[in-house]
């Protein structure tokens, strides 16, 4: 719960007079949330007039201002990330408009590239590259795919993976129908990267075709028709590696949730200084856990920065280098990148047309959230 009142600081103690600073216009807030563990019950003054030296807090200084604290419970013990350059629309919450601040996402800064000189390349071994934090760099192989019928897979990121909140299988279709796949109870998020034909969703068909999202509910499996070759990323969230094939559908198609289905549509793209991202799987068609985003950076190299969810990312077409600290490995177009949450990272495209990927992460929120 949210109301706006005056003079707290950041544990719910009232203000006195003499506590006011004196320091308008000395602290300018920094474009970057930050990340607070809230405790159940107490009471926080989040900062709204940039004057606070304890961001993002209020210390008081809002006094020389007509501005006001807005004052809120936490309901849970949680780790949020709350805004610091005010000009979030979700207050106190980063909503991701601090990368709106300037005409250029935050690039590594000339100290940041030379601290990151010395990094260890890493090479791949059976095609995988495995940086810091967990995180890797992999391009599937063919010949680790299970075939069943016109279907092969495998897992790309699962539990054995270190893995805790997402699973990521591909799928390589050649014409035909598959099996019916499932997995059981959890939300599954689709991709299409390429190809044409039609899904049935326990009983309901959608079509289909390249760079495109589509959400089955818990619950229902589903099957996919196809006259050409076709690449398909299935996600699992919370994660579940086991992709459950077989000849028959016992599921049912939840009526009451009929838009599953959202492609890729550049009039509609979120701008975020120079790069955009359009969310595909979202709320928007139900899936209130897991968010999928089709992205396009330019030939650039973004500041470190870290989420507070899982992701996976499928590099769709462009390369370069991801960069997590003390390692960095290439990355090039088909390859699946895996992050864990909090894992500092900065992706690199070296290609002069740019970079487009595919990202999809748990617990859901906007792609354009970042510490
Ligand atoms: S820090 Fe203000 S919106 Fe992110």
């Amino acid at each position: 719960m949210v109301e706006a009142i005056e003079t707290f600081d950041q544990y719910g103690r009232k203000i006195a007079g003499d506590e006011m600073t004196e320091n308008k216009d000395k602290y300018v807030a920094e474009n970057k949330p930050a990340l607070v563990s809230l405790e159940a019950g107490k009471k926080y003054a989040w900062c709204t007039c940039k004057l606070s030296k304890t961001q993002p807090f209020c210390d008081g200084s809002h006094k020389v201002t007509d501005k006001r604290p807005m004052v809120f419970t936490a309901d849970k013990n949680e780790d949020v990330l709350l805004c610091v350059c005010k000009a979030t629309q979700s207050g106190p919450y980063c909503d991701g408009s601090h990368n709106n601040l300037e005409d250029v996402y935050a690039e590594a800064t000339p100290e940041e590239v030379e601290s990151m000189k010395d990094s260890l390349f890493i090479e791949r071994e059976n095609g995988k590259a495995l940086i810091d934090g967990g995180a890797y760099v992999l391009t599937p192989q063919a010949d680790n795919d299970k075939i069943v019928g016109n279907l092969r897979y495998q897992p790309v990121i699962s539990e054995e993976d270190g893995a805790t909140k997402l699973s990521l299988h591909k799928l390589s279709l050649s014409p035909g129908t598959t099996p019916w796949l499932e997995y059981k109870g959890v939300d599954t998020v689709l991709y299409f990267v390429d190809g044409k034909g039609k899904i049935d969703i326990a009983g309901r068909e959608f079509d289909v075709a390249g760079e495109a999202g589509i959400y089955v509910r818990p619950g229902e499996a589903f099957r996919i028709m196809t006259e050409g070759d076709m690449t398909v990323y299935a996600t699992a969230c919370p994660m579940l590696s086991d992709l459950i094939v077989s000849e028959k559908n016992q599921s049912e198609f939840q009526a009451d949730h009929p838009e599953r289905y959202v492609a890729f549509d550049l009039a509609t793209a979120n701008v975020m200084a120079n790069r955009f991202y359009q969310e595909l799987v979202d709320k928007k068609v139900g899936s209130n856990e897991v968010t999928q985003f089709i992205g396009q950076i330019p030939k650039s190299r973004a500041a470190m920065h870290r989420h507070l969810y899982e992701e996976a990312i499928v590099i769709l077409s462009g390369f370069g280098r991801m960069w997590t600290g003390t390692k960095w490995a290439t990355v090039e177009c088909g390859d699946v990148l895996f992050l864990p949450h909090r894992q500092g990272h900065s992706l690199e495209c070296t290609a002069d047309d740019g970079m487009l990927l595919m990202g999809v992460f748990y617990p859901s929120g906007s792609p354009a959230i970042n510490y």
